[in-house]
C-alpha cells in the first residue's frame, strides 16, 4: 500500500471513517474521536507521508498557512489512490466512507473532495481551511460535508474557512456549518455536531 496506516474492521452497517491527523500527529490521533463520531465504524487511518522537521503532515507549505499548491494537488491524488487501493484491500466494496480531518488533516480531505469528488463523497473537517485557490468544477452535488470552525482560530483564519464554503456549494455540495468561540481545536459541541451529522 501507498500510505503506513492503520486498519480496524468495524460493522458492515457503519460507515467506514478515513481518519486524517493533524501536523506532527499519527494514526492513532483521531481513533477516540471515531469511537465518539460512530462506535461501529471501521476505520481506516493513514499516516501523512511528508516530514516537516520530523513532523508528519499531508502536503508540504511554504509558512505557517501558505500552501504548496502543486504538492497539495499530488498528495490529495495520492491519498485519493490510497483510498481505492484500501476498498480493495480490505473487501469494502461500496461501502459507504466518510472521511474525518482535524487541521492539516482537514485540509488534505477538503483537497481530495474538490479534487477527486468521487473517491470521498462524504466529509467532516475540523479546523480547515481553503486548501486549493482554483479547484476543477467538479460536480459536487453527491458531496456532503460538515465543518467545525473556530472564531478565534488564528490558524484556520475564517475568511479562509468562508472561501472553502464557497467552493463547495458553489459546485452544488450540501454543507453544514458548526461555529464556536475558540481557537485551532475539536469541540464537544463539535463532536456531537458530527456524529449527528454522520447518522443522518
Ligand atoms: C496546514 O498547514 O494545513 C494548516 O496551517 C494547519 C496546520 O497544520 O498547522
Amino acid at each position: 500500500m501507498t500510505l503506513a496506516h492503520k486498519y480496524v474492521e468495524g460493522s458492515p452497517d457503519a460507515p467506514v471513517l478515513l481518519l486524517l491527523h493533524g501536523t506532527g500527529g499519527s494514526p492513532d490521533d483521531l481513533l477516540g474521536l471515531a469511537r465518539e463520531l460512530s462506535p461501529d465504524a471501521a476505520v481506516l487511518a493513514p499516516a501523512g507521508p511528508v516530514s516537516e522537521h520530523g513532523a508528519a503532515r499531508w502536503f508540504r507549505r511554504l509558512a505557517e498557512g501558505v500552501f504548496d499548491h502543486e504538492d497539495v494537488v499530488k498528495r490529495a491524488n495520492e491519498l485519493a489512490d490510497f483510498v481505492v487501493e484500501a476498498r480493495e484491500k480490505y473487501g469494502l466494496g461500496d461501502r459507504r466512507l466518510v472521511a474525518i480531518g482535524f487541521s492539516n488533516g482537514a485540509n488534505i480531505a477538503a483537497a481530495v473532495v474538490l479534487l477527486r469528488p468521487e473517491v470521498v463523497r462524504e466529509a467532516a473537517l475540523f479546523a480547515s481551511m481553503s486548501p486549493v485557490p482554483q479547484p476543477p468544477d467538479h460536480d459536487l452535488s453527491a458531496t456532503r460535508v460538515f465543518l467545525a470552525n473556530g472564531e478565534r482560530d488564528p490558524m484556520a483564519p475564517l475568511a479562509s474557512t468562508e472561501e472553502l464554503i464557497g467552493l463547495l456549494r458553489e459546485r452544488g455540495a450540501d454543507v453544514v456549518t458548526q461555529r464556536h468561540p475558540g481557537g485551532h481545536q475539536i469541540t464537544e459541541d463539535g463532536v456531537r455536531a458530527a456524529a449527528r451529522w454522520i447518522t443522518i
